[in-house]
């Protein structure tokens, strides 16, 4: 998957890089290190990747290429003017950016093909989601547990900065989008929340979710982007 195919995945316009295998020796720079010591060396090693990646993507945008600490509830805390996300997983970390006079929030996910482990089945999919999952992967060649559990972390990391709240798997719904062919690459994906006073409930409705696959990773983007009525906050 490169980075011009992540692209794909968001619906206003991003940036997005891939960490190449030079990029996880990568140094960080500013306060980036901080907290990060006593770290095991693979988790050092796959967080300056994606600063690295970030750094990238940061550059691809035009703007100042910023040192990306991480913020005490352990998100990147993104220079002014900026939204973004972040993913690794085994063998593949990227990052995305956008300008927030175009998205108010991105939510970027990648995982292995490798099945999901039962249990988390059972901790991330409803009854009626799991129906859906079984009858679509019987549907195409592609794992829909794999692709229903990347999309709720993207919308989880799109939600988490507006919103400033964990939410559950089961706190929102996820919908497949549109006909599965035989052998799909990507598709689309909608939210709802199950219970519809929940703080920040009515952005499910207005995201974009998109997935796509190479057979070696599936991936999960999340736009929620601004409207014209929807400025940000002059600095
Ligand atoms: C935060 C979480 C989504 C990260 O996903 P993951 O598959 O474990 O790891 P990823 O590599 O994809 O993402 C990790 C990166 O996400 C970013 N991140 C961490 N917490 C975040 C948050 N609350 N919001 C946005 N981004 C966050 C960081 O950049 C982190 O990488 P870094 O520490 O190297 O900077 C996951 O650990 C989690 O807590 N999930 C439970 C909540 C959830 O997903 N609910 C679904 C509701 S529908």
């Amino acid at each position: 998957m490169n980075s011009h195919e992540l692209c794909r995945l968001f619906s206003a316009p991003v940036q997005a890089a891939v960490a190449t295998p030079s990029m996880y020796d990568d140094p960080l720079t500013g306060s980036e290190s901080m907290g990060v010591a006593d770290w095991a060396p693979n988790r050092r090693r796959e967080f300056a990747a994606g600063r690295a990646a970030a750094r990238l993507a940061l550059s691809s945008l035009g703007g100042p290429v910023a040192s990306l600490p991480r913020g005490p509830d352990r998100t990147p805390v993104w220079p002014p003017g900026i939204v973004g996300s972040i993913s690794h997983c085994e063998g593949f970390c990227a990052a995305v950016a956008a300008r927030d006079v175009d998205v108010l929030s991105l939510g970027f996910d990648v995982e292995t093909t490798e099945p999901l482990p039962d249990d988390l089945h059972l901790l991330a999919f409803s009854p009626d989601e799991w129906s859906e999952i079984v009858v679509r992967s019987g549907q195409a060649r592609v794992d829909f547990a794999k692709v229903g559990f990347s999309a709720k972390e993207a919308f989880y990391k799109c939600y988490y900065p507006l919103e400033k709240r964990f939410l559950d798997f089961q706190d929102v719904v996820i919908r497949f989008v549109g006909p599965v062919g035989d052998d799909p690459s990507g598709g689309a994906f909608s939210f709802a929340f199950v219970d519809e006073a929940f703080p920040g409930a009515h952005l499910a409705g207005k995201v974009v979710g998109r997935w796509l696959t190479d057979g070696k990773f599936i991936c999960a983007g999340v736009t929620l982007a601004r409207s014209a009525g929807d400025r940000p906050a002059q600095p």
